[in-house]
C-alpha cells in the first residue's frame, strides 16, 4: 500500500494576517520499494511535505493517507501512522533526548516492542552495521558527535522502530565528503533491501544515482515527477525556473546517448564514460 497525498494544501497560521500557503493542492503517490528524491528551492514546501507525511502537520485541504490510514480521520490511529512513516528531521539534535547513543537507538524497541534482550542486541548490531556506526560511540552523548555521526544516529533511532517508509529532510546538509558518501552508501544498501525511502533536498546532483524517481516542488506545487532518465532528459533547461542551482552532472549526462546512459549507475561510471568517450574536453570543463 502506498503513501498518498491527494490535493493537499497546507496553510501556516491560517486565518491570521500572517497566513502563508506552503503547499497548493499537491497530489502524489509513493509506492512501497521506491527510492524518491524530492527537489526544490528554499521555501518550495519540502519540509512542510515531510511533516505532513507522518501527521506532525495535517492538511488544511485535501488528505494524506498511509497504507489506507487517512491522517485526519478520527478512526485512524495517528501513532500507527507515525510508526509507519519514520521522519529524520533536518537538524538531528531536534530528535535527541537521551544521554547516550545506545539509549537513543534502543528507546523505541524497548518501549514499543516486546523484544527480548537477544533480539534487541541483534537489531542494534544490524543497525550499526547498516549505518557504519562504530560501537565505541554507543556510550557517548549524541550531542557531542560529529555531524555525520549525529545524522546516522538519528537515522538509526528512527530505523529502530522499523518504519515502512523512511523520510529524510536535507540529510546531506552540513556533512563533509566522507560523511556524505557514508550516507549515500546507506541509502544504496537500503534501496537494495527494497526498502522505501524519500529524501528532500535542494541539491540536484547529490542523489542523481541513488534515487530512482525525482519530484520537483516549486512554490508549493509539484512541477515534475518522473524516473531518473526522464529527469535527466528534461530537467536541465528547467532548473533555473525552479530556482535550483545549475547541475554539472546533468549537463554531462545530457550529452550521452541512450546506450551509454543505461550503463551508468554511479559517479565513477559516469567519469569512466565521460573520459572514454572524450566528452570531457576543454570546452565542457570550462
Ligand atoms: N512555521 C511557519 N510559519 C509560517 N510560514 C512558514 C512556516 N514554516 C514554513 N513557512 C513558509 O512556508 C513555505 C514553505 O516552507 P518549507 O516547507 O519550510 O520549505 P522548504 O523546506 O522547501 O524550504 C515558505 O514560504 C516558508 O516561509
Ligand atoms: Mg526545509
Amino acid at each position: 500500500m502506498p503513501v498518498v497525498f491527494e490535493k493537499v494544501s497546507y496553510e501556516y497560521s491560517k486565518g491570521t494576517p500572517f497566513s502563508r500557503l506552503a503547499l497548493k493542492g499537491i497530489s502524489l503517490e509513493i509506492k512501497e520499494g521506491e527510492s524518491v528524491c524530492v527537489l526544490g528551492a528554499t521555501g518550495s514546501g519540502k519540509t512542510t511535505f515531510v511533516l505532513l507525511s507522518n501527521g506532525v502537520l495535517f492538511p488544511t485541504e485535501g488528505y494524506v493517507s498511509v497504507d489506507g490510514l487517512i491522517t485526519t480521520d478520527k478512526q485512524s490511529n495517528i501513532k500507527e501512522v507515525r510508526k509507519k512513516v519514520g521522519v529524520v528531521l533536518q537538524y538531528p539534535e531536534h530528535q535527541f533526548f537521551l544521554p547516550t547513543v545506545k539509549e537513543e537507538i534502543l528507546y523505541a524497541p524497548k518501549n514499543f516492542h516486546s523484544t527480548n534482550s537477544a533480539d534487541l542486541e541483534k537489531s542494534l548490531n544490524d543497525t550499526l552495521e547498516l549505518l557504519e556506526i562504530k560501537e565505541e560511540i554507543l556510550d557517548r552523548n549524541p550531542f557531542e558527535l560529529s555531524g555525520g555521526e549525529k545524522r546516522r544516529v538519528a537515522i538509526a533511532s528512527v530505523l529502530s522502530y522499523s518504519p515502512k517508509y523512511l523520510v529524510m529532510d536535507e540529510p546531506l546538509v552540513g556533512l563533509d565528503s566522507k560523511a556524505r558518501s557514508q550516507l549515500l552508501d546507506f541509502l544504496k544498501k537500503y534501496r537494495e533491501m527494497k526498502k522505501t525511502w524519500i529524501v528532500v533536498t535542494h541539491d540536484v546532483d547529490a542523489f542523481l544515482f541513488t534515487a530512482d524517481r525525482f519530484l520537483v516542488f516549486h512554490e508549493g506545487a509539484v512541477v515534475f515527477d518522473g524516473k531518473r532518465n526522464e529527469f535527466i532528459e528534461n530537467a536541465l533547461e528547467r532548473l533555473e525556473d525552479w530556482g535550483l542551482r545549475p547541475s554539472t552532472k546533468l549537463r554531462f549526462l545530457k550529452r550521452l546517448t541512450g546506450k551509454d546512459l543505461q550503463t551508468i549507475n554511479n559517479d565513477q561510471e559516469l567519469e569512466t564514460i565521460l573520459f572514454s568517450s572524450k566528452i570531457v574536453d576543454c570546452e565542457s570543463l570550462r
